[in-house]
């Protein structure tokens, strides 16, 4: 049946931004639409889908149906835990809707660092108390993408080696595959032999930053962040925050950026 060939894929949005999908969107190899049309069926993703209302919950419910047991889940967006009613799908808190869809899936990916870890919407002072995907759901093997928004072949590599290979792949400790997240930024980054001769940027816009210095005295968190910006870059065209200025501040580490630093900041 053509479902075995491209795996169905259910993707729920909760409490997030968007941006991981438009990350996605951004893609060009594969692009979104061999994605779409050449690797996975997607039943089901409000940013994409045509249907709205009920015709998008009967959409839902006939793929929870249709696939169940097969279906891949993928989450974008934290889960309210402390006041439920934030946010609903369809009339539905977002824990619940949770529950109900990972029952029958394979397995579920948690794209980007709100679902991965809370994000953005657990920063202090965490009015709703964000869960992460695996906060919730015990019973059901995860893959974490974590990034805001994380690299788009990141979650990509993750499903074509799912196709390829019929597993998902190896993990680190906070369940994030090794093969994108395996070694820290700062191991691959340009500005490396600046750190190791000791030159650095000491200020925004000061001679060693306008000449490329290491940027760990801006806050550079390149050091303890674990992910492949340094090497895969962004939007094929070969940047992606340090090499622009701006010292990495560690969106795909679990403790880095959004429990201390803008917590912070506020
Ligand atoms: Fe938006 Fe970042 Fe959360 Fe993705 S991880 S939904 S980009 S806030
Ligand atoms: Fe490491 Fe950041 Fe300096 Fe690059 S800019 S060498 S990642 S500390
Ligand atoms: Fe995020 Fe740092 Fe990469 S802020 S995008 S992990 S360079």
């Amino acid at each position: 049946a053509e479902h075995k060939k491209r795996p169905p894929v259910i993707w729920l949005h909760f409490q997030e931004c968007t941006g991981c999908s438009e990350s996605i969107l951004r893609s060009t190899h594969p692009d979104v639409v061999s994605l779409l049309f050449e690797m996975i069926s997607l039943e089901y993703h409000e940013t994409l889908m045509p249907a709205s209302g009920i015709q998008a919950e009967e959409t839902l419910h006939h793929a929870f149906e249709k696939y169940k047991g097969e279906y891949l889940l993928v989450i974008e967006g934290s889960i309210p835990s402390d006041n439920e009613g934030f946010c609903k799908i369809g009339c539905k808190e977002a824990y619940k809707l949770l529950k109900e869809a990972s029952k029958y899936a394979s397995a579920v990916i948690a794209i980007g660092s709100c679902s991965s870890f809370g994000g953005i919407p657990a920063v202090m002072p965490e009015l709703t108390n964000a869960k992460s995907v695996e906060n919730i759901i015990k019973d059901k093997p995860i893959v974490n993408i974590p990034g805001c928004p994380p690299n788009p072949y990141n979650f990509l590599s993750t499903i074509l080696y799912l196709l390829s290979f019929e597993k998902l792949p190896k993990l680190d400790d906070k369940k994030r595959p090794l093969f994108a997240y395996g070694r820290v930024i700062h191991e691959h980054c340009e500005r490396r032999p600046h750190f190791d001769s000791g030159r650095f940027a000491e200020e925004y816009g000061d001679k060693g930053h306008r000449l490329g210095y290491c940027l760990y005295k801006l806050g550079c968190k390149g050091p303890a962040t674990f992910a492949n910006c340094s090497v895969q870059r962004f939007n094929d065209v070969g940047v992606w925050p340090v090499s622009i200025g701006h010292p990495c501040i560690g969106c795909t580490e679990k403790d880095i950026l959004f429990k201390r630093d803008i917590a912070d900041h506020i």
